[in-house]
């Protein structure tokens, strides 16, 4: 299929000069797959991504959203339409497309359109300016929305194979991002790309990538033991998807950010559900699961990770290379919001989902190592750190790698409010 052929391609190419053209084939793309009468067709030309196209129509039925993807041969849209369908059989509160098409060339998913904002959308709002009353409602839709995972999760957890581990879409978000996808060499992929043989500018510091892989952190007078090439290493061989079986597998969206969950309000409560489930499955390693959600729902904010030009405004950060350690100082801290969403994250679904691990003798004994580098991963593989790359500046980028560092290795001596975190979660500590 060449690009010429694909109408899918051609709506892309065209989208680009906004000058109606890409609508008007896109109506009759609508047409001929479906057989709707399309009006008001938009297309959104404020996202991110370059490999999708999404935006609006309506039909006398309503209104509409749809996304198509433009890679060939992926199966990408009937991918996202199976695994909708798995995690809504599951009992998880997800929207389903109400028509697809699958032809070579025209792949296209279609959704009802959301008025909801997405859970991101509020607690940013919450993260600018903290409203108690809001706070607790989103709290409490958080911890709702935990409980109804968890009793899937409980439900469904049963032994995977190695097999069965490797084959789950979820690791492309992980282990997938350290190797060359043709060959398996590590380093590779976005570790490689991103990262090895770069220059890393802090404010205070620049280091090559032979120094900054080496370098230990001192994050506001705690010293961390692992360098981030330790981290990148450990899990190289430990997030390896072969070896996650160990803790068994659950029926899980698997990147349930809160940028894929639609916040709904009514009254004084308010309830969440998901959408975009491209990387969920049946066997998803247990322990996988719920890090996309700890890390980007709560330690990427505010604002650092996804608003790096904001977080250099509001936050300092500093570094000074003082006998061989990277030693830095912040005044970037959790807000309100995410301190209570951490908190749910640690009463309303490790703690739980740990202690059943433990109760059916399948928690690995190196559980906290296997949670924490999978969470070093998040941030430093979803999209580049270094300032300057892309989005990142250096105080944006200090800030990102010392929570990277702080998730993935233990202190030396010490604690911070990560090492609490996991003490409370261990279904084992005291015992
Ligand atoms: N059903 C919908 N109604 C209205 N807007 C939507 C709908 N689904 C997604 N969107 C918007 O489009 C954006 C991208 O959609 P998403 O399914 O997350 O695709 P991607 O694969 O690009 O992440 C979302 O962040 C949201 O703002
Ligand atoms: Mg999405």
């Amino acid at each position: 299929m060449t690009a010429q052929s694909s109408r899918t391609a051609e709506i892309r190419h065209r989208a680009k000069s906004r000058d109606g053209t890409a609508e008007a084939l896109l109506k009759d793309l609508l047409r001929d797959l479906f057989q709707v009468d399309a009006s008001n067709v938009k297309i959104n030309h404020d996202q991110y991504s370059l490999n999708s196209l999404n935006g609006f129509f309506d039909t006398e039925d309503g209104e509409f959203f749809f996304k198509f993807h433009q890679e060939e041969g992926e199966e990408v849209m009937s991918g996202e339409y199976y695994r909708a369908d798995i995690l809504a059989k599951a009992g998880l509160p997800v929207d389903q497309p109400v028509l697809m098409s699958v032809l070579p060339g025209e792949q296209i998913l279609v959704y009802r359109r959301r008025r909801d904002p997405r859970f991101s959308d509020v607690l940013r709002e919450l993260d600018l300016s903290d409203d108690p009353r809001r706070r607790a409602m989103a709290v409490a839709a958080e911890r709702k929305l935990n409980h109804e995972v968890l009793d899937v999760y409980l439900e469904t957890l049963h032994p995977i194979t190695p097999d069965q581990a490797a084959a789950e879409p979820v690791n492309r978000l992980f282990f997938e991002r350290l190797i060359d996808p043709a060959t398996g060499a590590f380093p590779g992929g976005r570790f490689k790309s991103f990262y090895v043989d770069r220059e890393f500018a802090f404010p205070g510091a620049s280091l090559s990538w032979d120094e900054f892989s080496n370098t230990r952190f001192r994050i506001n007078g705690v010293e961390y033991a692992e360098t981030v090439g330790d981290l990148f290493v450990a899990s190289h061989a430990r997030i390896d998807p072969r070896r996650l079986a160990d803790a068994g597998g659950v029926t899980a969206h698997g990147d349930a950010h809160n940028a894929n969950v639609w916040f709904s309000e009514s009254g004084d409560a308010a309830s969440l559900s998901f959408f975009d489930p491209a990387f969920a499955g049946e066997h998803v390693p247990t322990l996988l699961a719920e890090v996309k959600t700890t890390f980007h729902n709560v330690l990427a904010h505010p604002l650092w990770l996804y608003d790096p030009a904001v977080a250099a405004e509001i936050y300092d950060a500093k570094a000074e290379l003082s006998g061989g350690v990277l030693d830095v100082t912040t005044n970037w801290t959790p807000s309100p919001v995410r301190k209570d969403l951490l908190g749910v994250k640690a009463a309303d679904m490790w703690k739980l989902l740990l202690k059943a691990l433990d109760d059916r003798g399948i928690l690995p004994d190196d559980w906290r190592r296997v949670v924490k580098l999978s969470l070093f991963l998040c941030p430093t593989l979803v999209m580049n750190l270094r300032a300057g790359a892309t989005f990142h500046n250096p105080t944006s980028s200090l800030i990102g790698f010392s929570l990277a560092v702080m998730a993935g290795s233990e202190p030396v001596a010490g604690t911070d409010f990560l090492t609490e975190f996991f003490d409370a979660i261990d279904p084992r500590a005291g015992a």
